[in-house]
């Protein structure tokens, strides 16, 4: 089904969270495991206009209605970030720019030489789009997936409601990249051939390259780590699967096992 980027402009909007009852979190705080992913959540979340830094170098930059999404989905990511931070406020902790002041600035040459390497790789592949797209709805169904494991984890009915509400967006956000991938994907061989090379050979899971490793360890093995995580990850699998091109990868339950046995 094609994706109505109109639609999409017209129902855009910071989630909402005012209704929320966070005084709850004093009584009921959430277990150290599932803050600790939010902390990780929070930061990531918060990143996505470095991301979208980047991708503004590409090719990206020459469909419009790519523009156009990208706009919006920076900003209802924000507000995602901005979300998750009530509740860590909420437990007494750092948020916001508390924390994302130093997130930025402890970043180093990697960080510094990031819209050159995507730039470069824009250059050099034409068919860097469809990668970008694809890369996109991978990243967008595992951090569905990630909230819909916390909420199962932390089972707590404040946190349930917000990230119940933060995965209806995301759901949008995979409607857009997955309608592109598989678009994309469909119509060339090349596109195909050089998604599957690029996934194999560099894609690491949502964060990963921002966030310290044993960060990423805990996340992914707090969450995916056991026989529910690990189906959820397989579906994962199966989605990416279902785009032209791409079946048998295994990225998501391959990286569970790579990190949960690391854990
Ligand atoms: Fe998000
Ligand atoms: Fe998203």
């Amino acid at each position: 089904m094609a994706f109505e980027i109109a639609e999409y402009v017209r129902r855009v909007a910071p989630v909402e969270g005012d209704d929320l009852d966070y005084a709850a979190f004093e009584r009921q705080p959430l277990p150290a495991g599932a803050l600790r992913c939010l902390r990780y959540m929070h930061d990531v979340e918060s990143h996505t206009v470095c991301y979208l830094r980047d991708l503004l170098v590409t090719q990206a930059h020459r469909d419009p209605e790519i523009t156009t999404f990208l706009t919006f989905w920076n900003y209802e990511e924000y507000w995602h970030g901005e979300a998750i931070g009530r509740v860590l406020a909420a437990h007494g902790e750092p948020a916001g720019l508390a924390r994302v002041t130093p997130m930025r600035t402890s970043l180093g040459w990697h960080d510094r030489i990031s819209p050159m390497t995507t730039w470069l790789a824009s250059l050099a592949v034409r068919e860097f789009v469809a990668v970008h797209m694809t890369w996109g709805a991978i990243n967008e169904w595992s951090t569905q997936a990630g909230y819909a494991r916390l909420v199962a984890h932390a089972d707590h009915p404040v946190l349930t409601q917000l990230l119940k509400r933060i995965m209806r967006q995301e759901g949008r956000h995979i409607d857009f990249y997955s309608s592109q991938a598989a678009r994309r994907l469909a119509s060339s061989a090349a596109a195909r051939r050089l998604t599957r090379l690029a996934l194999r050979r560099f894609w690491t899971p949502v964060g990963a390259g921002v966030m310290p490793e044993p960060e990423v360890r805990h996340l992914i093995a707090y969450l995916f780590g056991d026989e529910e995580g690990r189906a959820v990850a397989a579906r994962i699998d199966r989605h990416v699967d279902r785009l032209p091109g791409l079946t048998g990868l295994r990225l998501a339950t391959s990286t569970v096992d790579r990190y949960a046995r690391a854990a």
